[in-house]
């Protein structure tokens, strides 16, 4: 990253910190050091990846939704990732890269998707997990997002962030029900709280001092706080909702601080957190393979859609 900066024009590069640093948004047509580009069409992209695959464990549950009520919400809630995955791919987009490329990094495995959609949702309350823990960890950063400098990618969060606050009530709700239910009902709920407590957390990042992007992207204002205070944000808010409706974290260690006003918590297994994002998670040649398939079924689609849209620009040219 350095030596990238070395070869930028001092004058452009102390401009574009002095627009950082009065809070004026970057938008894609400005001047931009090449590192801060990279950096978004990373993040972005993978961001938008990340919505699309998280609709997987979810899509094994329309079928099996034990209401028609719930099979609604949980069909509206998956329509909205794959909007949230759209918004994403566009705004990555305005960086110069095309969707069909950032797509192929995926499938190369030269881009990563969020670790935590790499576990298996083996019972219906892992849908109420998913939406409460998942999109309520996805909230806490979303909305910090929402002050990222690069235009495109903050607007994309504003819009975001007002669905994802659906989707964690509605899995709060799913493991309330649960909670209220029979004995049986209740374990569903709480093996679904074991499984997915210590994959949220892991979707913050690494700590801070682990981390290879958070100090640039910070002087850069793409991250405007740290993982930790954002994982810190979302134990502190979450523990309560848990212990609200019966449900215990599975940590021993949790425990409320009075002096620092913090949950303090055991600490997460990072080389589990390595080893997932490095492409070994449990889940991970499926969640591929099955994007992989359907982006090749998916194919006919997008050639009728470029088609019709040739067809139609044709048509305004001729009138
Ligand atoms: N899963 C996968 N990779 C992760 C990760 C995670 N949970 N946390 C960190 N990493 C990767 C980073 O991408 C980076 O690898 P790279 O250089 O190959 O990209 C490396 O680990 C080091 O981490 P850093 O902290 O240095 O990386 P960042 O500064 O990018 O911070 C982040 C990581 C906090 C995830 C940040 O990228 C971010 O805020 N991304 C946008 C939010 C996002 O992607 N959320 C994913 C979930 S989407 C979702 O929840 C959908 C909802 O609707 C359910």
């Amino acid at each position: 990253m350095a030596h990238e900066l070395e070869n930028e024009d001092p004058i452009k590069l102390a401009e574009f910190q002095a627009k950082i640093d009065a809070e004026i948004k970057i938008e894609p047509k400005d001047w931009m050091p090449e590192a801060y580009r990279q950096n978004l069409i990373r993040q972005i992209s993978q961001h938008a990846h990340s919505e699309v695959i998280g609709m997987q464990p979810e899509g094994n549950w329309v079928s099996r939704a034990p209401s028609l009520r719930s099979k609604k919400i949980l069909m509206a809630k998956i329509q909205d990732e794959a909007g949230h995955g759209l918004y994403l791919y566009c705004a990555a987009e305005t960086l110069g890269v095309s969707r069909d490329q950032y797509i192929q990094w995926l499938h190369e495995g030269k881009a990563k998707y969020a670790s935590v959609f790499n576990y298996p949702s083996p019972t219906w309350a892992d849908m109420g997990a998913i939406g409460w823990l998942v999109d309520g960890a996805a909230i806490v950063n979303q909305v910090s997002l929402q002050r990222t400098s690069y235009g495109p990618y903050a607007r994309a969060m504003v819009r975001i962030c007002m669905e994802e606050s659906f989707h964690q009530r509605q899995g709060y709700e799913i493991m309330a029900r649960l909670m209220e239910g029979s004995e049986a009902q209740r374990k569903m709920a709480q093996d679904a709280l074991d499984r997915w407590w210590w994959p949220s957390l892991m979707m913050f990042g690494p700590h801070d001092s682990d981390s290879a992007h958070s100090s640039q992207s910070m002087k850069w204002k793409i991250k405007r706080e740290s993982n930790d205070d954002l994982r810190q944000q979302f134990i502190d808010k979450t523990i309560p909702q848990a212990e609200l409706i019966g449900l215990k974290v599975p940590d021993e260690n949790a425990k409320w601080n009075a002096e620092t006003n913090h949950y303090e918590t055991s600490d997460i297994d990072w080389d589990e957190f390595w080893n997932v994002i490095k492409g070994n998670g449990p889940c991970n040649r499926h969640r591929l393979a099955h994007h992989i398939k359907a982006h090749k079924d998916g194919e006919w689609v997008r050639a009728a859609a470029q088609a019709f849209a040739m067809k139609q620009n044709n048509k305004l040219k001729i009138a």
